[in-house]
């Protein structure tokens, strides 16, 4: 049987990675649409369709920490 439980998954100087049953939400509470099952979560602060990664922290040449 799949494991069904959400995961949240850091990438190497890129997005967090969202999978599974999870709800999102703005600061005030409010339910933000998604329509895939996988979401990528900008943490670079440079993406122009936040909170979701666009690809930008890739030629901005975003780093995390080791
Ligand atoms: S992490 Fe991808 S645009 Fe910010």
């Amino acid at each position: 049987m799949r494991d069904e439980r959400p995961s949240i998954t850091p990438y190497p100087d890129g997005p967090i990675l969202v999978r599974g049953d999870v709800d999102l939400r703005d600061a005030d509470g409010e339910p933000i649409p998604r329509n895939r099952r996988t979401m990528a979560l900008c943490r670079c602060g440079l993406s122009s369709i936040k909170p979701f990664c666009d690809g930008t922290h890739k030629p901005a040449g975003f780093r995390t920490d080791d």
